[in-house]
């Protein structure tokens, strides 16, 4: 099969901080198609060899594991190439247009790794010159607007030039192999389905937690805020997978279908129920792992006063015959104690116990970072016994885990999530790709939270950096008589 893949905005952090990476991993690890192009599409003046060496220096920079050779970089560099545009101008898009046909790719997929306020203007502009035919797709970044009306606008705008099936919406925590996971021990396995459910089930929680601030992207950040940047998406669609009931197939629109039916059960916000299970917050200095870091309204181009969350925590339920009941709690936050995301299924507990001492209910833990992994939580007796008095004696019963490690499981073949994401893409494999309809339902049911914290700006709670979030997060789960994993 031969590309092209266009990467407009081929000079943004995303491009040299998590694109091109993948790219090289993919084509280093051989699973690139050998019959492709690379074309970065930006602004500057530049030449193909400057852009090279530019994205040399940085892919330098990374581990050495995932750092090219000599080599290797002047292998894959031949693939790229670079195109000054002015994204405004028609006549800057027949010179792409000339690029590309001076051979025909069976395949080419623009990804619009630019601000999503340019995506219209771009499909637009593409299509006006032709470049929507059946080879092509485009690939849209998030974040897909800032609400509901902004998301709709884009899609319009997209869907005038390109067919749903053309229109790729990337979320990267689908690609990431834990993901993967979950549908393959939901779907693959009989053993937990008949378990995956109210009267088996307690709570579900879902945590995104990093350790990292809003480094250089201050100004980017504050427009958005965790709840736009994380929680409209990610922990969303993380949700979906863990809720969704069996597809009939793995056909991308039987996944999907699914999918939105659960975001169209989520039980609606409203004033009172955000004030009540809806928690914000917005980090302090602090230190983490041993070094002091600044607050967030110290950070770089962060405006004096701002009021944008970095931390959300919230309680959620779906409402159907699965889960009705059940509190789904999602969290997400920046300079949180340590980089850690992982979704915990805990399960009730046995209606009678015959040990004595504490029970500990089982867990379910998906892993998705740093590591990769399963942990389903067990009690077992340890093999020794206690003295009960009067001669007789006990078993006692330990929390043990069994732990299932990707990494070590499959140490070869794995791949990150761009990674797979991309070459999803170049395949028209459309399964991890978020669909209009999911995205805009996603915005629909967000909405009145952005709506409530607009009328309300007081509700802002602050908390220390390197800690796991303001205490009316914690307060926020013991109130139904549960905690969250680290401080169960
Ligand atoms: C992005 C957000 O979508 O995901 C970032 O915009 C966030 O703010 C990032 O840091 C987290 O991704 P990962 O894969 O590093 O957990």
């Amino acid at each position: 099969m031969s590309f092209d893949l266009v990467f407009f905005g081929g000079t943004g952090d995303l491009t040299w901080r998590k694109l091109m990476p993948s790219l090289f991993q993919a084509w280093r690890h051989g699973k690139l198609p050998a019959d492709g192009r690379i074309l970065a599409v930006a602004r500057d003046e530049r030449d193909d060899e400057g852009y090279r060496l530019w994205l040399k220096e940085r892919l330098q920079a990374a581990d050495s594991a995932k750092r090219p050779t000599e080599d290797e970089f002047t292998r894959f560099a031949s693939l790229i190439h670079y195109l000054r545009m002015d994204l405004s101008q028609p006549g800057d898009y027949l010179r792409l247009k000339g690029w590309l046909d001076t051979r025909s790719a069976d395949t080419t997929v623009m990804y619009l790794a630019t601000s999503p306020h340019l995506f219209p203007v771009i499909c637009e502009q593409l299509g006006a010159c032709g470049l929507n035919h059946d080879r092509v797709r485009v690939v849209l970044e998030k974040p897909l607007g800032h609400d509901l009306a902004s998301a709709q606008d884009i899609n319009r705008a997209v869907h005038a030039v390109f067919t749903e099936k053309q229109a790729l919406r990337i979320d990267h925590y689908l690609g990431k192999p834990s993901v993967q996971n979950l549908m393959a021990l939901r779907f693959g396995n009989a053993l937990f389905e008949p378990l995956w459910r109210r009267e088996s089930i307690a709570n579900i929680q879902i945590t995104l937690a990093e350790s990292l601030g809003v480094g250089t992207r201050g100004d980017f950040y504050d427009r958005t805020g965790a709840l736009r940047d994380m929680i409209q998406n990610h922990a969303l669609q993380l949700l979906t997978m863990v809720a969704m009931e069996p597809p009939s197939s793995a056909d991308a629109d039987a996944i999907r279908d699914e999918k939105l039916k659960v975001l169209r059960s989520l039980k609606p916000f409203d004033a009172a129920s955000v004030t009540r299970d809806v928690v914000r917050g917005q980090y302090r200095s602090g230190s983490i792992g041993g070094e002091s870091v600044k607050g967030y309204l110290e950070e770089d181009k962060v405006p004096t006063g701002s009021r944008t969350e970095t931390f959300v925590a919230l309680r959620c339920e779906v409402q159907n015959w699965r889960w009705a009941g059940v509190p789904f709690y999602l969290r997400t936050g920046k300079r949180l104690a340590h980089r850690h995301a992982e979704i915990v299924v805990n399960f009730r507990p046995t209606p009678h116990s015959i040990f004595p001492g504490a029970s500990a209910p089982n867990k379910l833990v998906i892993k998705l970072q740093p590591e990769d992994g399963l942990e389903l939580h067990l009690l077992a007796a340890k093999g020794s016994v206690a003295s009960a008095g009067a001669g007789a004696v006990q078993e006692t019963l330990s929390p043990v885990s069994l732990d299932l490690d990707f990494d070590k499981a499959f140490p070869t073949d794995r791949v990150g999530a761009y990674e797979r994401m991309l070459l999803d893409a170049l395949a028209g494999r459309l399964n991890l790709f978020v669909r209009s309809d999911e995205q805009e339902q996603a915005w629909r049911w967000v909405e009145p939270i952005l709506e409530s914290w607009r009328q309300d700006p007081h509700g802002l709670r602050t908390y220390g950096a390197g800690s796991w979030g303001p205490p009316a997060a914690s307060a926020l789960v013991a109130r139904d008589g549960f905690a969250w994993a680290e401080e169960a």
